[in-house]
């Protein structure tokens, strides 16, 4: 009798066993300009995953995005100790490599589509894991329509990032907050440099901020002061406002007569009445997009010739993007945790949408992770809404000071040594290639 009941045991394990699906191999790359907390989304990948292990097997990372799945350039991340991708939550930077590489549509190059299957296939890849912006989802897109298409079975889920914070259906996105603190505060620390000097020398900042065609790093910089007359900044340009010459030169003037000074924070995608960009750096990238820079420049040799006031300008440029040394504690916790929801969405079955960041209430400051479709998603940007900047077009308004103010909240300090912070690389071990190599289209 007990030996029946222990061969029914048996046999009922081997069918459950059966029934599991044998644990698949994870792709995750990380795509578009990096952020100083992209590295901790990776980390969130990895660590859940390796808790799953019945489920995941390892994680391959692909050696500058897409492009590593392309020509099967994979890093073995289960070479790296629990240490070093803990340590990827306080580095800036991609550990992996990015790229700005776009997946053409699948009628007008099938082979690159054939390629991922190809190396998905030989590496047993069954989940995919895209870390990018608007324009990368579009890529996670495409790849999360292979099941359909080519039969493929492949659970695509787009973590978020951009310090653009442009991505529509989140409240923000992972990279915009640690970005935003930084602006805030280099602006304040600026601000009370030139009001010092201001007596008899400089009178007129300028700083140059990122943001591509949305002026949410912009806006950032108003938070370096309470909002009252007179606070810096004076004056922030906006893409969404059309640059008015006139009105801005008199506000110059207006600032440096009342105050002593005047501090103006500028996005790079600030445009004239045409619509033509102030700073067309005069290169185009793999998405069409112009690149930007220089508007401060412009600005401030507009300041001389017309007002002949003395000035400094500053582009933030890449400083911005890693300074991690300042990220937000806010922004880091969000990164983390779309890299986490993103692998419990794929375990879940889940196919084809991004991980969301959703606003419960804004004091306290409550969020909660969600998900969107990424057919909503790619390819689209969301801008400053109007009533986030003020009537005149050169300042934030109260409510958008709410919106953002949470956002910055919370320093995490890396690990410093001998005076420097202490980040990591990686051992980025290559895994063995099995298939011919495939040569990338010249885009
Ligand atoms: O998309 C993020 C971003 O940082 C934009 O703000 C900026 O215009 C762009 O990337 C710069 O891209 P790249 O580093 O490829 O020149």
């Amino acid at each position: 009798m007990a030996a029946k009941k222990k061969a029914v045991r048996k046999a009922t394990g081997r069918a459950a066993a059966a029934r599991k699906p044998a644990p698949q191999n994870a792709f995750y790359a990380q795509s578009g300009g990096v952020t100083a907390v992209i590295n901790a989304s990776a980390a969130g990948v990895i660590e859940t995953a390796r808790k799953h292990k019945d489920r995941i097997g390892k994680v391959f990372a692909g050696r500058n995005g897409i492009i590593g799945a392309l020509t099967e350039d994979l890093i073995d991340t289960s070479k790296e100790s629990a240490a070093a991708i803990a340590a990827l939550a306080h580095t800036p930077g991609g550990a992996f490599g990015s790229c700005r590489y776009k997946l053409k549509g699948f009628e007008e190059n099938q082979a690159e589509y054939e390629r991922l299957i190809e190396v998905f296939k030989a590496h047993d890849i069954g989940y995919f894991f895209y870390n990018g912006g608007g324009d990368s989802a579009d890529t996670c897109l495409k790849v999360s329509q292979l099941s359909e298409k080519m039969g493929y079975p492949i659970k695509a889920i787009h973590v978020p990032k951009t310090v653009d914070n442009d991505l529509p259906l989140t409240d923000c996105c992972p990279g915009f907050g640690s970005v935003a603190k930084y602006v805030a505060v280099s602006t304040k620390e600026a601000a009370l440099d030139v009001e010092s000097m201001a007596k008899t020398s400089t009178k007129v900042f300028i700083l140059e901020v990122m943001g591509r065609h949305a002026g949410w790093i912009a806006a950032a910089g108003g938070l370096a002061g309470s909002g009252a007359p007179g606070e810096p900044p004076h004056i922030i340009l906006f893409p969404e406002i059309t640059f008015d010459r006139a009105a801005f030169l008199a506000r110059v003037d207006e600032s440096v007569k009342k105050y002593g000074y005047c501090v103006i924070v500028a996005s790079e995608g600030v445009r004239d009445v045409d619509g033509k960009f102030l700073a067309d750096a005069g290169t185009v990238d793999a998405f069409g997009h112009k690149q930007l820079g220089g508007v401060a420049p412009y600005l401030a040799d507009l300041v001389r010739s017309e007002l002949g006031y003395k000035y400094h300008w500053a582009l933030a440029d890449y400083l911005q993007r890693s300074a991690r040394h300042i990220a937000s504690e806010t922004d880091l916790r969000q990164a983390y945790a779309v890299g986490k929801a993103a692998v419990e969405l794929a375990l879940k079955g889940r196919n084809s949408v991004m991980v969301t960041i959703e606003r419960k209430s804004n004091k306290p400051y409550k969020w909660a992770i969600g998900e969107a479709p990424l057919k909503k998603v790619a390819n689209q940007e969301k801008f400053m809404p109007r009533n986030f900047i003020s009537k005149d077009g050169f300042g934030i308004t109260e409510r958008c000071r709410q919106y953002l103010l949470p956002l910055i909240k919370g320093e995490a300090y890396p690990p410093y040594k001998d005076g420097m912070p202490k980040y990591v690389r990686l051992k980025n071990a290559a895994v063995p290639k099995k298939l011919p190599e495939f040569e990338l289209k010249k885009k």
